[in-house]
């Protein structure tokens, strides 16, 4: 049922947009409450940036399988899965009894445990790419250590990267390199350019100590890598001893041993995060057992890899409750396989209504982009207006379902095939009221 008898009567997107959200404001006076006290203690109310957007988040209280509900008191399905750490929902049982058994056995025991060697066990056994791998405390700190770890190993100070990408808040580049980032000395290749990407890296190949790139590229749009991009990338950083490296911190969890295992493609190094965690603060990095072993405390030319609380317990247990109980091999293709039929159908419904609108992404990661324009790159997709990502975020927001304001998703094993048909039902009503100002898009 469409949310708005005035929204049909909007003549342009800008209008819409102000109406959506002059009925979100109203519809969430505890949030904006909350937001503006916040912001007495927090710069903008806030402590991690992606999570703000305007006028103001709701402010969730609580979670249960898929679903959040926010300090107002509204219920919604969870479509964002805390941008792909959310995999196993918000109480999956035997991640719950993993973590209360770990936290009878007490915290912060300042010594190897018994719980690190067998997720690490596990991780090596899923990830073909992964010979040995360590842990830490998120994606940001993994994707850190591979590049320390690649500049330590080779000598060279140079790392290249794309456009568009973000391998956490220190190598963020989506939109341009963040003048927070660590201080390396950075080449900017483009995303699914490979022949652009062959000649940097032949040019710079003896300075470079490492490429880094996500397989779909996911704060990017959720665009997948070409294959022949990754293949050239793997050949180029082989032929000039450099050392590659695949993001995985979100594509781990497309396929059962992660996109390099999908695609056959080798790196050197794997970065993860996430929901491998098992919903608790995580990172992990891992690969060639020649590189790895350089993290060897026993060998006199070891380099040093630290973290008070990178073997902690409760990680360390929920992650393994995953992998062995939850997300099994059989359960990633079910989750991806799923998520593909939702994009096809997303899609259809848009093909309907012969609006511009499209669905990036791959398996359990998708994207909404209000524009006709064909996406195989971050540019292709830079001049989409806020506007109408607000008018779909705020709109399905006030639908019931909970996704990023720049269109992004990632599927829960709990979200259920009723779900999905809520929200396709939901996405068709809300093209069924905006059709008109968002065909101004062209
Ligand atoms: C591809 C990618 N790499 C790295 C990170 C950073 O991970 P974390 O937020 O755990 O530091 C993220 C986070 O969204 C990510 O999407």
């Amino acid at each position: 049922m469409s949310t708005s008898s005035t929204a049909k009567r909007n003549i342009s997107l800008d209008a819409a947009a102000a109406d959506v959200e002059a009925r979100y404001i109203s519809a969430n006076p505890k949030s904006k409450a909350r937001f503006e006290s916040a912001a007495r203690s927090m710069p903008g109310g806030n402590t991690r940036t992606i999570l703000h957007y305007d006028p103001f988040p709701v402010a969730i209280a609580k979670g249960e399988g898929a679903r959040i509900t926010d300090l107002d008191g509204h219920v919604y399905a969870d479509y964002l899965g805390e941008y792909t750490a959310g995999l196993y929902g918000h109480s999956e049982p035997a991640i719950a009894e993993a973590i209360r058994e770990a936290l009878s056995g007490g915290l912060v025991l300042g010594g190897p445990n018994a719980y690190e060697a067998r997720l690490a066990e596990l991780m090596c056994e899923r990830f073909p790419a992964v010979e040995l791998v360590r842990f830490c405390n998120s994606g940001s700190e993994a994707n850190l250590m591979c590049v320390g770890l690649a500049r330590a190993a080779t000598g060279r100070d140079a790392v290249m990267a794309f456009n568009g990408a973000y391998h956490g808040g220190f190598l963020s580049f989506t939109s341009g390199p963040s003048r927070v980032n660590a201080p390396f000395d950075f080449v900017m290749g483009d995303y699914n350019d490979p022949e652009g990407a062959r000649r940097l890296i032949t040019e710079n190949a003896g300075r470079l100590a490492a490429v880094i790139v996500e397989p779909v590229l996911g704060a990017g749009g959720c665009i997948p890598a070409d294959r022949e991009f990754l293949a050239m990338l793997r050949e180029e950083t082989r032929r000039h001893g450099i050392v590659l490296v695949f993001d995985e911190v979100m594509t781990s969890r497309l396929a059962p041993g992660g996109m390099h295992g999908s695609l056959g493609l080798a790196p050197d190094l794997v970065s993860f995060g996430k929901y491998l965690g098992g919903g608790v603060t995580f990172g992990a990095f891992g690969g060639s057992r020649e590189l790895m072993s350089r993290l060897d405390p026993t060998r006199k030319d070891g380099f040093t890899h630290s973290g008070t609380y990178n073997n902690n317990v409760l990680t360390m247990a929920a992650g393994i409750a995953g992998l062995e109980k939850v997300f099994t091999p059989d359960s990633a293709q079910r989750l991806n396989a799923g998520g593909d039929r939702l994009r096809q159908r997303l899609d259809a419904v848009i093909a309907r209504h012969d609006v511009p609108m499209q669905l990036a992404g791959r398996g359990s990661m998708l994207c909404f982009h209000p524009q006709r324009k064909p996406i195989r790159r971050p540019a292709d997709h830079a001049a989409c207006p806020a506007a109408a990502r607000k008018l779909l975020h705020l709109g399905l927001n006030l639908r019931g379902f909970y996704l990023a304001r720049r269109g992004f998703m990632s599927l829960s094993l709990p979200l259920s095939e009723a779900d999905h048909n809520a929200l396709v039902t939901a996405f068709d009503d809300f093209l069924e009221d905006h059709a008109g100002v968002l065909a101004q898009l062209g």
